[in-house]
């Protein structure tokens, strides 16, 4: 994809122009379409930050294969000097986005939701859209054949997670699910930003389905902690978000991943030591813009270069060449991630570049969210104690959050709730007993009898803390035996159990034939 205001013109300003150095591109103050195309085609596309912030990426930069008609782009983003007659652009009509940002969206919505990698709230008591989110983002919504498919080829049923569609969207699943029915491998990467001692129970939720994933298609896992992200997001020193990395570490190896086939690194300590890794970071720097993470991420004129580039250090995981201890070399190992929704900004701007690195694109299942405690409208955050159960909480804790904070769809009394019945869209402990109790029949018997107005909040909830108390519990004793050792097994850049060919020789000088 060409991007016109990177790509092909750009003009800064006069301070810009003077310290040009003969070649170089000036940073863009004002993105034009391009010096190539015919004059009376020229237009501002003026891509300032309110603009962004207030709608979609593609509607705010133009592209070389842009097919939504540009007149229209510029009338709805505002174009100073353009003409009637420049609307009229034969030229520029054809053009086309890449298929991957084009239908994505950016990272907010038409005001009623707003999920980024950073940032999930709703204006809705029922919590986030997740229809919309699928066509915004451009992903596919998992459906009946796709589940059947998977139950087909590993002869076991599906995770709740996926029965339930917690995990409700996909890209390319078809393509992996192709390459298990073929016997060739593919392998899963996921991961944590390590802002906080502990992870909380929304954190756990791609990590149990991972780790059912790896179980049941028997493949390599990566993990990464991007302790570096929650340096420059956070106001962490290294060495603290270093430590957090560890500490994270040992709730993720807590539940209970075999460490022959895992792989756990944090950014601080990996990236280093990694050419390999490395030079796949650089590679994405090289093919991204500065306008396109402005438009996917939200970044602005004051945001540290450091966030800037930060998206490549999340793509590099999924091209199998950044692992050459594991993968013994090889480029063309299919990558499966598995991550909430709000992840998926990373993996489009991924996807986008890597045809254009030789690489396959990898493919994604992503979850719905838990909800805060205090309602739907925003995710668990580690940051408020009072919307989140993390995995340190006591058995008194949990029960004391769950009373107290976890947002009822009951009546207000005992009488109307008996008369009206309860509200389980809205009731947040019947939405997490959605996520984490497995039993179909119980489950829909809770729903059928709350909504009815038979069971009482107090009971509703009361069977979530017997089961957050249960998973808790039983993590808090298995973190207990994750000893230092233990991580650095865990940590240590290695050969998994997993055995690969090496990668066909190149005789240097001779192009590959297509
Ligand atoms: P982080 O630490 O914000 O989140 C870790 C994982 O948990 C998911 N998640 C949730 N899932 C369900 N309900 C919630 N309330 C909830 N909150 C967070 C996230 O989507 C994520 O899957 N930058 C990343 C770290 C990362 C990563 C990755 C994540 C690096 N590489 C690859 C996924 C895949 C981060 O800060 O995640």
């Amino acid at each position: 994809m060409s991007h016109v205001g990177s790509d092909v013109g750009v003009r800064g300003s006069k301070e810009q122009e003077e310290t040009r150095v003969h070649g170089e591109k000036p940073a863009p103050a004002e993105a034009w379409v391009g010096d190539h195309l015919p004059s009376h085609t020229r237009c501002f596309a003026k891509l300032t930050r309110p603009l962004l912030r207030l709608k979609e990426y593609n509607q705010t930069d133009i592209f070389l294969e842009d097919d939504i008609n540009i007149s229209e782009k510029i009338g709805k983003i505002g174009c100073s000097g353009i003409s009637e007659q420049d609307k009229d652009l034969e030229k520029v009509e054809s053009l086309k986005l890449s298929e991957e940002i084009q239908a994505s969206g950016d990272v907010a919505d038409t005001g009623e939701d707003f999920v980024s990698p950073w940032e999930v709230h709703s204006s809705s008591e029922a919590g986030i859209d997740y229809d919309k989110l699928i066509k915004r983002f451009g992903s596919s919504k998992i459906d009946d054949e796709l589940t059947e498919r998977m139950e087909k080829l590993t002869g076991k049923p599906v995770h709740h997670l996926l029965r339930r569609r917690k995990f409700f969207s996909q890209r390319d699943m078809k393509m992996i699910l192709d390459m298990y029915e073929k016997q060739k491998p593919f392998y899963l990467y996921t991961g944590r930003g390590p802002s906080s001692e502990a992870m909380h129970l929304g954190h756990l939720i791609p990590f149990i389905f991972t780790k059912w994933l790896q179980e049941t298609f028997d493949v390599p896992l990566v993990i990464q902690l991007t302790d570096d992200e929650k340096f420059l997001w956070k106001d962490l020193t290294i060495e603290e978000a270093r430590r957090l990395a560890i500490e994270n570490a040992k709730d993720i190896i807590a539940c209970g991943f075999d460490v022959e086939k895992t792989f756990i690194f944090n950014d601080f300590d990996h990236i280093s030591k990694s050419p390999a890794f490395y030079r796949n970071m650089v590679q994405v720097q090289k093919l991204v813009t500065y306008n396109q993470v402005k438009g996917i991420f939200g970044f602005g004129d004051s945001d540290c270069i450091g966030k800037i580039s930060f998206p490549s250090i999340q793509a590099s995981p999924s091209f199998s060449s950044s692992f050459p201890e594991i993968f013994n070399g090889r480029k063309d190992i299919p990558c499966l991630i598995p991550c909430a929704i709000d992840q998926d900004p990373y993996f489009r701007m991924t996807r986008d570049v890597a045809p254009r690195m030789g690489h396959i694109k990898p493919a994604l299942i992503h979850s719905t969210f838990i909800p805060s405690l205090t309602g739907a409208q925003s995710k668990m955050s580690a940051s408020d104690s009072n919307s989140s159960i993390y995995l340190t909480d006591t058995d008194k804790q949990i029960k004391t959050k769950i009373n107290k904070y976890a947002f009822s769809g009951g009546g207000a009394t005992v009488e109307e709730h008996k008369e009206k019945g309860g509200n389980c869209d809205v009731d947040v402990s019947y939405q997490y007993l959605t996520f984490l109790m497995e039993d179909d029949d119980k489950l829909e018997e809770i729903r059928k009898t709350y909504t009815s107005g038979e069971l009482l909040t107090g009971f509703l909830k009361k069977e979530l803390i017997d089961i957050v108390q249960k998973i808790v519990g039983e993590h808090r004793e298995r973190r207990k035996t994750v000893t230092d050792e233990v991580v650095a097994q865990y940590m240590t850049p290695r050969k998994l159990k997993f055995d690969y060919p090496s990668p066909p020789v190149q005789t240097p000088g001779k192009k590959k034939k297509k």
